[in-house]
C-alpha cells in the first residue's frame, strides 16, 4: 500500500480534523502518503484533492469542522457519479480509502468495496445512531454543548417558573435527548422511541407543578412525533396549566466548536486503526470502539443492524427525575 485517501463526509461533527491528523501520521508511519479529498465524495467525483504532509494536520485536533469539509453528494448515488468517483480512485492511484462520515456516508463506502476499492469507514455523527461502536465520534462534544445549554436555560426556567421545550438534534435516534436529559437533570425526554402525546404532556406537567418544582425542562428529540412545534402549540392552546411553555431550539451550535478530549482520543484511535485495517489488507468494514478497544465490523453487519435508545437509559429518567 503506498497510497490512501481520506475523506470526510455527510453532517461535519466535531473530531473529523483529530482523525484525519491520526489518519495522515499513520499513514507516514507506515511510508504511506494520504491524499485528502474534498468535500466528501463530491470531491471524489470532481478530483478536488490535496496531499495532506504531517505539517498540514499538525495542530488541527483542536479544531472543530473538518480542514476537508464535507458535503452530501446526491450525484454520488447516481450511475453515472458513482462510476466517476471509481475512475477518479483509479487516476489518483489510491489503493485505499478511508471514510469518515455517518451512516449514509458509511453506505457509500460499502457500494466502493463492492465496486472492488478498499475501503474502510470510520463512524462520525453527533446522533449516536451506528451500530458496533460506543459513541460516534462528535457525540461526546455535541453532549457537552447541550447541557451547557441546559443548565443556563434552567436559571431562567427556575427564575421564571417556566416549562422549557429544548429541542436537541439526533435525526430518527433520541440517544443525544435522552443522554443529555439524564446529565442536565431534565424532568422528561421526548424521543422517538418515547413519544407522547399532549394529553400525557399535561398530567406529568401538572404532577410534576404538584410536587413544587420551580420549573419543567423537556428535552425532545427533533425526530420526535408529535414535535416540539406541536407540543408547545398545544399548550398555548391549553392556557399553559402550571408553567408558562418556551421553546429553544438549539439547532447547528451542537455540530461546532472545539472537540472534547474524549472525541479527540477516539477519533485519533480509530483514525490510527482504519489505516493499520488498511494495510492488513481489509476493506468493507467499520472501525468502532467497543469496551475500549478498537473492533473493525463488516460494513454490511454494521447498516443492517438498527440502534435504538437504550432502554435502561429511558427508564433511568423516569425514576431520577422526580
Ligand atoms: P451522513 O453520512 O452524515 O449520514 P448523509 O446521509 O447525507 O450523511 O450521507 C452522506 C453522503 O453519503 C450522501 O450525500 C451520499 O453521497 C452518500 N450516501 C448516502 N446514502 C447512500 C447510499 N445508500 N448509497 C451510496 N451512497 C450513499
Ligand atoms: O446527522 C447529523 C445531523 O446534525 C442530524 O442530527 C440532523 O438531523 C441533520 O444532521 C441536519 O442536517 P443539515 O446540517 O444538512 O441540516
Amino acid at each position: 500500500m503506498k497510497i490512501i485517501g481520506v475523506l470526510t463526509s455527510g453532517g461535519d461533527a466535531p473530531g473529523m480534523n483529530a482523525c484525519i491528523r491520526g489518519v495522515v501520521r499513520t499513514a507516514l508511519a507506515n511510508d504511506i502518503l494520504t491524499i485528502g479529498i474534498k468535500r466528501g465524495y463530491t470531491g471524489l467525483i470532481s478530483g478536488d484533492t490535496q496531499l495532506l504532509t504531517s505539517r498540514s494536520v499538525g495542530g488541527i485536533a483542536r479544531w472543530g469542522g473538518t480542514i476537508l469539509q464535507t458535503a452530501r453528494c446526491p450525484e454520488f448515488r447516481t450511475p453515472a457519479g458513482f462510476k466517476k468517483a471509481l475512475d477518479m480512485v483509479d487516476e489518483l492511484a489510491i489503493d485505499g480509502l478511508v471514510v469518515a462520515g455517518g451512516d449514509g456516508s458509511l453506505r457509500g463506502a460499502l457500494e466502493l468495496h463492492k465496486a472492488g476499492i478498499k475501503c474502510v469507514g470510520v463512524p462520525v455523527s453527533i446522533d449516536n445512531d451506528i451500530s458496533f461502536t460506543d459513541m460516534s465520534i462528535g457525540v461526546d462534544t455535541a453532549m457537552n454543548t447541550i447541557i451547557n445549554a441546559i443548565d443556563k436555560i434552567k436559571d431562567t426556567a427556575s427564575s421564571h417558573q417556566r416549562a422549557f421545550f429544548i429541542e436537541v438534534m439526533g435525526r430518527r435516534s433520541g440517544y443525544l435527548a435522552a443522554a443529555t436529559g439524564i446529565a442536565g437533570g431534565a424532568e422528561l425526554v421526548i424521543s422517538p422511541e418515547n413519544p407522547v402525546n399532549i394529553d400525557e404532556l399535561l398530567s406529568i406537567m401538572a404532577r410534576i407543578h404538584e410536587r413544587g418544582k420551580p420549573h419543567f425542562i423537556v428535552v425532545i428529540a427533533e425526530g420526535a412525533s408529535p414535535n416540539a412545534h406541536e407540543l408547545v402549540e398545544a399548550l398555548h392552546c391549553s392556557g399553559h396549566p402550571g408553567f408558562e411553555a418556551r421553546l429553544t431550539v438549539l439547532g447547528h451550535v451542537q455540530r461546532g466548536g472545539t472537540p472534547s478530549a474524549y472525541d479527540r482520543i477516539l477519533a485519533s484511535r480509530l483514525g490510527d486503526a482504519a489505516v493499520k485495517a488498511l494495510i492488513e489488507g481489509q476493506s468493507g468494514v467499520m472501525i468502532g470502539m467497543m469496551n475500549g478497544k478498537t473492533i473493525s465490523t463488516p460494513l454490511e453487519k454494521v447498516l443492517a443492524k438498527e440502534r435504538p435508545v437504550d432502554e435502561d437509559m429511558l427508564s433511568l429518567i423516569d425514576t431520577i427525575s422526580l
